[in-house]
């Protein structure tokens, strides 16, 4: 795969492809780590090539190449004008670029239709706009996408950028020769993308501990009652095997919401058909404290409990400050798992934070990401 180093950029217009899918409140960047992450690669371009055009998606719009404002990039070009102390223009579209601009952001590359179908006439005209393809999303580089894969094979030249480097690293050291014991942590809510993953994960790893709504799916499996909680009944079939497993660890003390509005801590034996497991109890933790004591290499994905309230991010942000207080390389990725160890303040104590969520996951599954795959093959 060609990396940066590897292209002479003087005198060349560039495209560079990255994942500013950012979360956006009240018309402004609420949280701007992909932002931030992407600047290396960024200020490298803009200061090597003659003119540099940047893309990127922005949430699931409507593609009907028309503005939705709800997903215009206009807070991002904001955010980035203010990091780069540069003006960046926002182009509304592919007419609109004026090819005088240094630094160009262009519309949310989703309003186009025939993005996410990977449509071959979009994808030429949108590598056509440079004569060197930079690609650096890596949080999208499991999407085929015109703006991903397409735009690289389309290409003249094409490479990765910093942040993609810095990913394939660190995910590889983490996972393709992991130091043992090797423990994976894997929670969230949306049980159906995960369990698909697990089997595998477990195949690999001396450790699995469940949390979230995969963990309620495999209690209900093994005849549990799991009350009102979220679980994945169409599941249970892979559920089952999944917690027949012995590497698979399922917690057995939850801090659960009862009927009345009480918040208590309940056993697996003691849950009542009208509760719902909101949390992994903080006492599970200290009585499996060797659960994570001897372990080299740890990755986490997902939170164990709701962290957006704070009677129920208690499990989580204990589980933050164990996996960042081991003496484990450790990994984590994904927005809601970042959210759980910024709640924790331990986000700069994490070995590695991977700015991927379902690129991420799909790393972990052995799945190929077809953009990456698209720079192997260039
Ligand atoms: C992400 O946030 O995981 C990426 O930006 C990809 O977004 P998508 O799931 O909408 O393709």
């Amino acid at each position: 795969m060609k990396y940066l180093r590897d292209i002479d950029f003087s005198g060349k217009s560039v495209l560079l492809r990255l994942d500013l899918n950012t979360p956006i409140d009240s018309g402004k960047v609420s949280d701007n780590e992909r932002i931030v992450r992407s600047l290396k690669t960024i200020e490298f371009l803009a200061d090597q090539s003659k003119r540099l055009i940047i893309i990127s998606h922005l949430g699931r719009p409507q593609e009907n190449n028309e503005i939705q404002p709800e997903y215009s990039l206009k807070p991002v070009a904001e955010e980035l004008s203010k990091l780069i102390a540069k003006k960046v223009d926002l182009a509304e579209s592919l007419s609109d670029i004026d090819e005088t601009n240094s630094l160009t952001l262009l519309e949310n590359v989703r309003f186009l239709e025939g993005e996410k179908s990977n449509n071959d006439k979009l994808a030429k005209t949108l590598s056509s706009l440079a004569d060197v393809v930079v690609f650096d999303a890596f949080a999208t580089s499991h999407r085929a996408h015109a703006s991903t894969s397409g735009i690289i094979s389309h290409s003249k030249e094409a490479c990765a950028g910093y942040l993609i480097e810095e990913e394939l690293y660190s995910l590889n050291k983490a996972f393709s020769d992991p130091k043992r014991p090797f423990v994976a942590v894997i929670g969230g809510s949306k049980v159906s993308t995960k369990l698909g993953l697990l089997d595998s994960l477990a195949s690999k790893v001396d450790l699995l501990l469940l949390g979230g709504g995969i963990a309620n799916t495999c209690l209900l499996s093994q005849g549990k009652s799991i009350g009102n909680s979220l679980a994945e009944e169409s599941m249970l079939h892979e559920a089952k095997r999944l917690s027949e497993n012995k590497k698979v660890i399922i917690p057995d003390k939850f801090m659960v919401l009862t009927e009345n509005g009480m918040v208590i801590e309940k056993t697996t034996d003691e849950i009542e058909d009208t509760d719902q497991i909101f949390d992994v109890s903080e006492n599970f933790f200290r009585e499996n404290d060797d659960l994570f004591k001897e372990a080299k290499t740890i990755i986490w994905n997902g939170p164990i409990g709701m962290i957006e309230d704070d009677r129920f991010s208690k499990g989580t942000v204990r589980l933050a400050k164990i996996i960042s207080s081991s003496n484990a390389f450790s990994v984590i990725g994904g927005g809601d798992t970042i959210a759980g160890a910024k709640k924790a303040k331990v986000l700069d104590k994490v070995g590695y934070v991977s700015t991927a969520g379902g690129a991420f996951l799909e790393f972990l599954e052995g799945k190929q990401l077809p953009a990456i795959a698209c720079l192997e093959n260039k």
